[in-house]
């Protein structure tokens, strides 16, 4: 499985450079980089993971939801992006025709939340967490993933999002 994913990413990295290699920013090659990301065989950029946030997860609420979500309204955002995804995928198979979140998504977005409007995991004990994840593997790496070492959270951590309250925790050793 992994293999094949590896397998896969390489081969849509050879597309990608020679997409690069035209050197012509042209919508399919837009396209195939963003599908790209989604499967996770490209990293998302800090920026576009800033991006991706505010667009995916405004369809069935305005970001306010996330801006003024806190310590005191719930669990960390690594849980809200697990259930959201979850009901997402509840509302398709009623009918609905929501693009569904891959694990790419939810790991880039989770971050971005954390670093625009805070990160209170530590609040939290792991296994709480794990147990609220549900066997959510992406996320679950992201949880046991130190937030130093986490690429997009850290690319933001002096950014706050407009109109929140950033509250961090002690994450940083
Ligand atoms: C398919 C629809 C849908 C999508 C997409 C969606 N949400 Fe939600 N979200 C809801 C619903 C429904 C609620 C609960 C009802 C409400 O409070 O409006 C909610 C509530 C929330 C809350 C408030 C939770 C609380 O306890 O107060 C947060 C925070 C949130 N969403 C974040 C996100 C994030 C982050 C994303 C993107 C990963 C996202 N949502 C994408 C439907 C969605």
């Amino acid at each position: 499985m992994k293999k094949y994913k590896v397998a896969a990413g390489l081969f849509l990295l050879v597309i990608v450079a020679a997409i690069g290699a035209v050197a012509v920013p042209n919508p399919l090659g837009a396209q195939i980089l963003a599908e790209a990301r989604y499967r996770g065989y490209l990293p998302y950029t800090p920026d576009e993971a800033v991006t991706l946030a505010y667009g995916r997860c405004t369809t069935c609420h305005p970001a306010e939801k996330m801006l003024k979500y806190c310590s005191r309204c719930g669990p960390p955002f690594i849980v809200v992006a697990h259930s959201m995804k979850k009901y997402t995928e509840l509302m398709n198979q009623k009918g609905g025709n929501f693009k569904p979140f891959s694990d790419a998504e939810v790991v880039a977005i989770t971050q971005a939340w954390n670093g625009l409007v805070g990160n209170w995991e530590p609040d939290w004990g792991s296994n709480d967490i794990h147990k609220l994840l549900q066997g959510d593997q992406a996320l679950i790496r992201l949880a046991e993933t130190p937030i130093a070492d986490r690429p997009i959270e850290m690319a933001l951590k002096n950014k706050q999002a407009p109109g929140s309250h950033k509250e961090n925790r002690e994450i940083i050793p």
